[in-house]
């Protein structure tokens, strides 16, 4: 057998990607290796969307030139986000890389390897054929564990004016209904009870039905809760324009679809969010809360969000810590607005110093830690019903998520990975709680 090693960088997209490009590779005689030291061929699954993230890249693969030279025959490919977006360049700054692949191409990793083996040459595929890349994938068997990701969108065409997803994953492409629920299947089939459906903008899905028509997410997730087996169900990432009324319809309907919602925001000032073309106001974005709390009340709400846009001021900054307090998020992800080539922001003459970036990035992580702290505060007494995923650190313990996906760990519990148990929730502690399995657990 010879040794693959997968490093993921990025989006759950990524993740899902990563796990693909494992099956593909299965059937040419390669299994999973823990570490690159190891590997006969590393894949670096990468992501462009902020700068640091794309220049860890770049020290990963030093590191591997240095591995290749005293291991002779090991294959490096870059595939993901910098991989669409730099091409060539890539192998230009280190020509140690064999392959580069982007994340609409990556079906065709076969026949590069064949390429690159036979003619000792570099392979570049950084084409877009979506629709091409979900036929020609075989089944997937790299998933493990009981919580799964499924891709069902790719793309983007809202253009943000700082992201560079639009111009990495291509305009959006939706599998059809028929393809993601025999894909469910057989993923339930091999034990999974909680599946995430993916997209850079999932809420915007329009895949064909029977009928040829297009469904929309509320739809398909109508249909995967029909599944026997799969318990849960779950979508990120969702735009707030595309937050249909039969979506939050299906929040209120499905029991399946878990009561939490990531829907970036970005910020709360109408006059950033106007740069940023977001295409909504921060009024319009808090109206949409209220009639998702109507009809889900317990709903957990997380976001995103980006400090020190260009031009953003004191007040514009101010008005994004007002919109937080009157949500009241459980979960976030906040960012620093990196310049990125090629986005129209990037070409903003007035950034935002590093120094003010850091200080607005720190009061708005602070006020977000407050209002996750006090959510997983006020769990503490109550009881929830937990997928356990894997085993804890502690002998007998095992970790899952509550319904609004906070990890959750409990003693006594290792027989129960796979399985759904009532938890009464003990302690909140930073990032997980704390929980004792319920006597005579409802488990199923
Ligand atoms: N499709 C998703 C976002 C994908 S990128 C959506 O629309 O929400 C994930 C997050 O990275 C974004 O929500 C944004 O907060 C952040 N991000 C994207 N580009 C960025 C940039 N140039 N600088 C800083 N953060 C950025
Ligand atoms: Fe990027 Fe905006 Fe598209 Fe999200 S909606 S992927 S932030 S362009
Ligand atoms: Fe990064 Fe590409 Fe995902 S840029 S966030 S890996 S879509």
């Amino acid at each position: 057998m010879k040794k693959l090693f997968v490093k993921t960088y990025g989006c759950q997209m990524n993740v899902y990607d990563s796990a693909r490009m494992a099956d593909l590779l299965t059937p040419l005689g390669y299994e999973i290796a823990d570490a690159a030291e190891d590997a006969d061929m590393v894949i670096l699954n990468t992501c462009h969307v902020r700068e640091k993230a794309a220049e860890k890249v770049y020290s990963e693969l030093g590191r591997l030139k240095r591995l290749k030279d005293e291991k002779s025959g090991m294959l490096i490919a870059v595939a993901g986000c910098v991989a669409q977006a730099e091409g060539e360049e890539i192998i230009a700054r280190q020509p140690a890389v064999d392959m580069v692949v982007g994340p609409q191409s990556y079906h065709r990793l076969p026949e590069m390897i064949a390429r690159v083996t036979r003619e000792k040459g570099h392979a570049l595929e950084t084409d877009f054929p979506a629709d091409e890349k979900f036929d020609a994938l075989p089944e997937e068997n790299a998933t493990s564990g009981p919580a799964a990701f499924l891709t069902v969108q790719e793309g983007c065409d809202k253009f943000c004016t700082f992201c560079v997803v639009p111009y990495t994953r291509g305009n959006e492409y939706s599998r059809p209904v028929s393809q993601i629920e025999a894909e469910a299947r057989r993923l339930v089939a091999k034990g999974v009870r909680e599946i995430t459906l993916l997209g850079q903008n999932v809420n915007a899905y329009r895949g064909a039905d029977a009928n040829g028509n297009p469904a929309t997410l509320a739809r398909l997730v109508e249909r995967l809760a029909r599944i026997e087996g799969l318990d849960r169900l779950r979508y990120t990432t969702s735009h707030p324009r595309d937050m249909g009324e039969d979506l939050i319809a299906a929040h209120r309907d499905i029991a399946a679809l878990m009561p939490f919602l990531h829907l970036p925001v970005q910020s709360g000032s109408d006059r950033i969010l106007k740069t940023m073309n977001r295409q909504h106001t921060a009024a319009e974005y808090l109206r949409l809360i209220d009639r998702i709390r109507d009809a889900r009340p317990d709903i957990a709400l997380s976001s995103d969000f980006i400090v020190g846009f260009p031009g953003e001021t004191d007040k514009d900054f101010e008005d994004t810590m007002a919109l937080i307090r009157t949500v009241t998020f459980t979960q976030a992800f906040s960012f620093k607005y990196s310049p990125r080539p090629g986005t129209p922001a990037s070409a903003a003459k007035v950034q935002v110093p590093e120094d003010v970036k850091d200080a607005r990035l720190q009061a708005l992580q602070a006020l977000l830690r407050e209002q996750m702290d006090g959510f997983n505060a006020s769990c503490e007494g109550r009881t929830f019903p937990v997928l356990f995923e894997k085993l804890g650190r502690q002998p007998g313990q095992a970790i899952g998520r509550s319904p609004y996906l906070q990890a959750v760990h409990a003693d006594d519990a290792a027989h129960l990975i796979g399985k759904i148990a009532d938890v009464r929730i003990e302690k909140a502690m930073t990032n997980s709680l704390r929980g004792t399995l319920v006597e005579k657990a409802l488990v199923h």
